[in-house]
């Protein structure tokens, strides 16, 4: 099989599995994940473009559907997949790279000074940063029916809200980034979450004066 055939496969594969995901993990994450690494990658040097374009492609297949706890059946899925269309090469790295880039499961075991790890990861954390990674979050938490805001909420330890999902998680990302190439992405990104941060707090404040002097 040519490695047009094989990313048309393996695209066909995402999109099968994926059915029914929460669209904060839909096709369109994979597609601009898929396009961020690329870049980076490019930008970088670091890597075969193809194996990128298959790790970004396969990376949040078994994250979503097996997201409970056991991912065994899920890497078993993804393996035999990469064995049918002859991948069988590039299998095992593709999966390192799967089983180690969630922010939430990675494995300390598992191999993390990999360059493909780096430009997947990257472009997968700034899909959760600047504009796109608000409305993901806001997407998410409507999911969860969270709150947006808990004013009470102390940063740090918060959890509960999408605003305090942005503490947890969001503005730490940018001091994340791999590569250089992804910490300038991060740097613009972060300073949308920064704007629309003050400006949510300026219109939750109104009229009352607390953070508007600031
Ligand atoms: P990843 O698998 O990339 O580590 P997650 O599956 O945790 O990411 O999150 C997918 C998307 O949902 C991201 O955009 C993330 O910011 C958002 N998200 C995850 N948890 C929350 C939360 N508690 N509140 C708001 N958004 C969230
Ligand atoms: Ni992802």
């Amino acid at each position: 099989m040519n490695k047009n055939d094989q990313i048309s496969a393996t695209e066909e594969f995402v999109k099968q599995n994926m059915k029914g995901y929460d669209s904060g993990h839909d096709w369109w994450h994979i597609e601009r994940v898929r396009k961020l690494a690329l870049f980076i990658n490019e930008k970088e040097d670091l890597v075969d473009p193809f194996i990128v374009e298959i790790a970004a492609l396969l990376h949040d297949t078994v994250d979503s559907k097996f997201a409970e706890g056991n991912s065994g059946p899920g890497y078993s899925l993804i393996s035999d997949f990469m064995d049918e269309i002859e991948m069988s090469e590039i299998r095992d790295h593709v999966l390192n790279v799967i089983k180690n880039i969630s922010f939430s499961n990675r494995k300390k075991s598992g191999n993390h000074s990999d360059p493909l790890l780096w430009v997947v990861q990257d472009a997968d954390r700034l899909d959760a940063i600047g504009a796109i990674g608000i409305a993901r979050a806001f997407n998410y938490g409507g999911f969860r029916n969270n709150p947006i805001y808990i004013p009470s909420e102390e940063s740090g330890n918060t959890g509960k809200s999408t605003i305090g999902h942005f503490y947890d998680k969001l503005l730490k990302l940018k001091e994340m980034m791999n590569t250089a190439t992804g910490r300038t992405i991060a740097e613009e990104r972060h300073k949308i979450l920064e704007n629309f941060l003050e400006q949510f707090y300026k219109e939750w404040d109104f009229g009352t004066g607390v953070r508007n002097s600031g």
